[in-house]
């Protein structure tokens, strides 16, 4: 198995990519860290620890920033006031994040793996950011960034310019860009393509096991806030990128130079890239631009079968 940190921000679709993160047999969890964004970081470390207490996983949670580096919070709005709305039956957490901090817990299980490892980030990249300014020692240990968010191509009317994780904290994701380490963004251009609508609805209800009707609770409650604002059933983001450590053949990428647009009006908090090297800039990250819905989808709920 692959052995992967993962920072996130639960959120409907985080959730479900750390119950799939758990399930594989080919990525081994060696921690969660969390950061504010789909809600305020109390209720997103709260989400992950509920998530985990109730697989089982014993797994460490490092709560991490409660703010962007250098602007005020905004939060996320598919999730409801608690980050993880529409399961009544998911019992409170019994386990406590541990003390450290998760940009000092992420440093340090890099430094002590002897392998550079895979970190998976599904939420806006204040922690990460912030680990590349405090332990700058750690990135050659990283072995690839796989990061959920940011928009390019806009092939589709439903894209907008600003993707949330990168409008949300977006001089952390400056930060991280300009670091040197190996990016695979994952942004809205593929992960628009994933999702859930009835076929798929219809497909989960198979899943008839008590893991499986909480992915579906959760589901029914995201997909109808995010038909109610995109038009189009609900999107997944962040399963699309956990799932891309087990099969990275699911997207195609392109590899191009990242910016990300920190003085904007309309465009504030857009990545831009450069596909033809006009910027003179060396390449900064694999763009993913093309995905096997029906792969990933097969493999999402794959995972959740017994
Ligand atoms: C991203 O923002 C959040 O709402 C989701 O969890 C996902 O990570 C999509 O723009
Ligand atoms: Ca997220």
């Amino acid at each position: 198995p692959t052995p992967i940190l993962f920072d996130c921000d639960p959120g409907h679709d985080d959730a479900i990519a750390l119950v799939m993160a758990h399930r594989s047999p080919d990525i081994e969890l060696l921690g969660v860290t969390t950061t504010c964004g789909n809600a305020e970081l109390e209720k997103t470390t709260t989400n992950a620890l509920r998530i985990l207490d109730y697989l089982g996983a014993n797994v460490p949670v490092a709560a991490g920033c409660h703010r962007p580096l250098a602007r005020p919070l905004v939060l996320g709005t598919a999730d409801g006031p608690s980050g993880l709305e529409g399961s009544p039956y998911l019992p409170q957490a019994t386990s406590r994040p541990i003390a450290q901090h998760a940009v000092d817990f992420l440093a340090e299980k890099l430094r002590a793996s002897p392998e550079p490892l895979t970190v998976v980030a599904t939420g806006p990249l204040c922690n990460i950011g912030l680990m590349i300014l405090k332990h700058p020692d750690v990135l050659p240990k990283i072995k690839q960034l796989i990061w959920m968010g940011g928009a390019f191509y806009r092939k589709s009317e439903i894209i907008t310019p600003t993707e949330f994780n990168a409008y949300c904290d977006p001089e952390a994701l400056k930060i991280v860009l300009d670091s040197g380490v190996d990016i695979l963004m994952v942004g809205l251009d593929v992960t628009m393509q994933v999702l859930i609508e009835k076929e798929q609805f219809d497909e989960l209800a198979t899943i008839d096991t008590p893991l499986g009707r909480l992915v579906n609770d959760w589901l029914r409650f995201y997909e109808k806030l995010h038909r109610n604002s995109m038009g189009v059933g609900g999107a997944m983001h962040d399963p699309l990128a956990l799932a891309l450590v087990i099969d990275p053949t699911l997207v195609r990428t392109r590899p191009a130079h990242i910016g990300v647009d920190l003085g904007g009006t309309y465009a504030f908090g857009a990545t831009v890239a450069d596909f033809w090297g006009e910027r003179g800039e060396k390449d900064n990250a694999k763009i993913a631009y093309e995905v096997d819905a029906d792969r990933f989808f097969k493999l999402m709920f794959d995972l959740l079968r017994d």
